[in-house]
């Protein structure tokens, strides 16, 4: 299997490199790409770790030679934020990569499952997804907006909150990527009751823990660490269900069946061609249907941002 990174000298990007060169399996190819002429030392570094993965790198312009087929392309290029700063800010910059570098991947390995974590994540699927169909290479089913950091960070904080194993707890989380518009379901969190003020106290600081890091960092970027993991996760998720494992749930921001909007973070099993199956998301509380109300405004929003960007791109060609 082949994975190729794009924006691999950024810190998520290192950090995602690393954790691959780690716990992909043996004689897997990883190929990294970037702008910064210091990818040859980057993969140098890497390829100092004694694990049976071939590690390429490439710099310039074009990502194209690093992308020929892959199996699965992680895009992490684009700017972080400052404090003060939502990830809708950094849509100006950000659009112009995805846009780019999506345009490289429908002509280069245009049948490879793409993971974006480059924000603003509600509108940056977007872009991709109108870039591939104007290159008809979109399919639904292969192209993800990697949203596993919130799962995470909401396992974290029950866990914390109430005083549970870490394995024991569950906490699906729905809806985008942004302070307004992630949504963990407490209600069906497994054996654990909440009460109101729990309720409001997590969910705020679920989709608030990425600005949390921002300021904590100081001005020098956001969740670096924490990300890469939760990238290397999704992508072994990938490549098990890309070598035939079945039943692999997922949660990620797709463009899906799901009534809400669009696209929207949901449940689905990934197999061998991407996802196989939409999963329902379950009952809400009223609480979350309250809150589901406003995040279905917001996303529609940052979906249209993304749709009229790329209008207007080709429009102008
Ligand atoms: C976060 O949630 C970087 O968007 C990422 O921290």
């Amino acid at each position: 299997m082949k994975i190729s990174i794009l924006g691999a000298a950024g810190s998520i990007g290192q950090t995602l490199s690393l954790l691959l060169k780690l716990y992909l399996p043996e004689g897997s190819k990883l190929y990294l790409h970037d702008v910064k002429p210091v990818m040859a030392g980057l993969a140098l570094d890497l390829n100092h770790i004694p694990t049976n993965i071939e590690v390429k790198s490439f710099v310039g312009e074009n990502p194209s030679p690093a992308l020929k087929n892959a199996d699965i392309v992680i895009i992490a290029a684009g700017i972080p934020r400052k404090p003060g700063m939502e990830r809708e800010d950094l849509f100006k910059i950000n659009a112009n990569i995805i846009l780019n570098l999506t345009k490289q991947i429908a002509l280069t390995s245009p049948n490879a499952l793409i993971g974006i974590i480059t924000n603003p994540i509600n509108t940056t699927v977007v872009i991709a997804a109108e870039v591939l169909k104007h290159y008809s290479s979109y399919s639904r089913d292969r192209l993800f907006g990697i949203t596993s950091l919130d799962i995470m960070r909401a396992k974290i904080f029950v866990s914390e909150m109430k005083e549970k194993k870490l394995n024991c707890i569950n906490v699906p989380v729905i809806g985008g990527h942004s302070n307004k518009t992630i949504l963990p379901l407490l209600s069906q969190v497994i054996n654990v009751d909440f009460n109101e003020q729990e309720i409001i106290a997590i969910t705020k600081r679920v989709q608030q823990a990425g600005s949390e890091v921002v300021y904590a960092k100081a001005g020098s970027g956001s969740a670096t660490l924490s990300m890469g993991y939760a990238a290397t996760c999704f992508c072994l998720s990938l490549l098990s269900a890309l070598k035939g494992e079945d039943n692999i749930l997922e949660y990620a921001y797709v463009e899906g069946d799901c009534k809400y909007a669009k696209f929207f973070t949901q449940p689905f099993i990934v197999g061998k061609y991407g996802i196989k199956e939409y999963k329902k998301i379950g009952p809400l509380s009223k609480f979350e249907q309250k809150k589901l109300e406003n995040i279905i405004n917001y996303i529609n929003q940052d979906i249209l941002l993304g749709e009229i960007f790329v209008k207007e791109f080709f429009n102008n060609k």
